[in-house]
C-alpha cells in the first residue's frame, strides 16, 4: 500500500512537470534543452537554434503546417502517438514529423 502511494505521487510529479527535456543530437554534439511541456517539438528545437532543416529545407518547408515532411527527426526515447496522417506515415519508416509532435515527455531525438 506504501509503494503503490509512493508511486501515485510519483506519477502525479511526473504529469505536473511544467517543462520537459529535450537531449537532441545535432550530428556534432548533444544538447539538452528545458522546454515548456506541450510545445510543439519543432518550435522547441528552432527556438534553440537546433533546427530540423537543412540548408536547403530552412527556406523550402511548410512552416508546420504538417504537408511537407520537410522536418523530420528521429526520436529515440518513448515518443507520443502520432496524432496526424503524415506523422504517422512517416513514424512507419522510424521518422517523426516534428510540427506534429508535442513535446509531452523527456524526449531524446536526433536531427537529421
Ligand atoms: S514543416 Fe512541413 S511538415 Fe513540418
Amino acid at each position: 500500500m506504501t509503494n503503490q502511494s509512493t508511486d501515485n505521487a510519483t506519477v502525479q510529479t511526473l504529469d505536473s512537470k511544467k517543462t520537459c527535456t529535450l537531449k537532441v543530437w545535432d550530428g556534432k554534439n548533444w544538447h539538452e534543452l528545458d522546454v515548456k511541456r506541450g510545445q510543439i517539438l519543432r518550435q522547441a528545437l528552432i527556438e534553440n537554434e537546433l533546427s530540423p532543416h537543412n540548408a536547403i529545407t530552412q527556406y523550402i518547408n511548410c512552416r508546420g503546417d504538417g504537408v511537407c515532411a520537410l522536418c523530420g527527426v528521429r526520436i529515440e526515447s518513448e515518443a507520443p502517438e502520432p496524432q496526424q496522417w503524415l506523422d504517422s506515415v512517416t513514424a512507419k519508416f522510424g521518422w517523426r514529423v516534428s510540427c506534429r509532435v508535442p513535446v509531452d515527455r523527456d524526449l531524446t531525438v536526433r536531427l537529421a
